[in-house]
C-alpha cells in the first residue's frame, strides 16, 4: 500500500493481486488527476483505489464496520465478482468506472433512500454529458443508458445494526473506455459503453468522470439531507426517458403490473397508470419499456 498526502486528501493505491491483462496497465486511474477535479469537502477527500477486487461494495461494507469517514470512496480497476441489482453479476473488466460510495445519512428515514439512487443515476448522467457529446438518459430505477442501451448501473446497498442506519454504499458501475466487445457476449446487443458511442479521435477521462460524478454526489446529498426532495427529482425527470412511456415493470415473483409510467413520487418510487385508469405506486422493481421512446 501507497500512502501520501495531498492537498488534506489522502491518496492511497493498494495493488492486491495481478491484473487480469497486464496490456492494460496504462487503464489504471490517475487519483491525482481525480482529486484536482474535486470540488468536495467530505466526497471523495480520502480515495481507495485498487487494481482488483472482489466488488467495490463488499469493500465499502469493510470499510463502513471499521469506522471509515464519510464521503470515502473505493474505486477498482477490474471486479471479479461485481454484483449488480437483483442478485445478478456484474461484468467488470479493465475501462469500466467500479465505483463505491459511503455515506452516513444519520436520522435520514429509510424509505428516503431510493431518492439517493436516482440522485447517484443524475450525477453520472451530468458528469458525462458536461463532459462528452452524447445524450445520457436514465430509466427508472437505475440504469444509466446511450441510445437506449445499458451503459451503466446503481446499485445502492443500506447497512443497518438492528433498526439503526450505519450506512449507505453507492456502488455504481460504469461501461466507459472500453470497445462494446470487451463486455460479455450475451450482454452486447443491450449494453453499449462511452467508447463505442464517441468517434475514436475524442479522448476519454475516466478520471474527469469519476471527479464530476463525486462532485455531483455531494450536491445532490446536501440536497437529499436538507429536504429538498423535488430538486433530484426534477433533475432526474431532466434525464429520464421512464416518464411517459409504456413500461412493464416485474414485481415479486411473475407478478408484472403493465401501463403507463406517469411519475415519480416524493420518495422515488415510480407511478403507473394501469389501463383501468387506476395508478399504482411501485417502490421496487424492474422496469422493460413496451414501446421504444422517440
Ligand atoms: C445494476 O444491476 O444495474 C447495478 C450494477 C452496479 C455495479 C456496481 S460496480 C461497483 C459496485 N460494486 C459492485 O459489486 N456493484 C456495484
Amino acid at each position: 500500500m501507497v500512502e501520501d498526502e495531498h492537498g488534506g486528501r489522502r491518496l492511497e493505491v493498494r495493488v492486491r493481486g495481478d491484473f487480469i491483462d497486464s496490456n492494460n496497465q496504462n487503464k489504471l486511474l490517475d487519483i491525482d488527476l481525480v482529486q484536482q477535479n474535486l470540488t468536495t469537502s467530505k466526497i471523495g477527500k480520502r480515495i481507495i483505489h485498487l487494481a482488483t477486487t472482489p466488488s467495490t461494495n463488499t469493500e465499502a461494507k469493510e470499510l463502513l464496520a471499521e469506522g471509515c469517514e464519510e464521503g470515502t470512496a473505493v474505486v477498482a480497476d477490474v471486479q471479479t465478482e461485481g454484483r449488480g441489482r437483483l442478485q445478478r453479476t456484474w461484468y467488470s473488466p479493465p475501462g469500466g468506472l467500479w465505483l463505491s460510495v459511503i455515506l452516513k445519512p444519520s436520522g435520514l428515514q429509510p424509505e428516503k433512500l431510493p431518492l439517493m439512487s436516482l440522485a447517484a443515476g443524475v450525477a453520472a448522467a451530468k458528469s458525462i454529458s458536461s463532459l462528452y457529446p452524447v445524450e445520457v438518459h436514465l430509466k427508472w430505477p437505475n440504469d444509466i443508458l446511450i441510445t437506449s442501451k445499458k451503459l451503466g448501473g446503481i446499485l445502492n446497498e443500506a447497512v443497518y445494526s438492528g433498526t439503526e442506519l450505519d450506512g449507505v454504499i453507492i456502488g455504481m458501475g460504469l461501461n466507459l473506455d472500453l470497445p462494446l466487445g470487451d463486455l460479455e457476449e450475451d450482454l452486447q446487443n443491450t449494453a453499449t459503453t462511452l467508447r463505442t458511442e464517441l468517434p475514436e479521435s475524442v479522448e476519454i477521462s475516466n478520471e474527469k468522470i469519476l471527479a464530476g460524478i463525486l462532485n455531483h454526489i455531494e450536491r445532490l446529498y446536501d440536497l437529499l439531507i436538507s429536504g429538498k426532495h423535488n430538486e433530484i427529482i426534477k433533475e432526474w425527470e431532466r434525464y429520464s426517458t421512464t416518464i411517459g412511456s409504456r413500461v412493464s415493470v416485474n414485481l415479486d415473483g411473475d407478478n408484472k403490473l403493465k401501463g403507463e409510467a406517469v411519475g415519480v413520487d416524493e420518495l422515488g418510487a415510480l407511478m403507473v397508470k394501469t389501463d383501468d385508469g387506476s395508478i399504482h405506486t411501485i417502490l421496487a422493481g424492474d422496469c422493460l419499456y413496451l414501446i421504444e421512446e422517440g
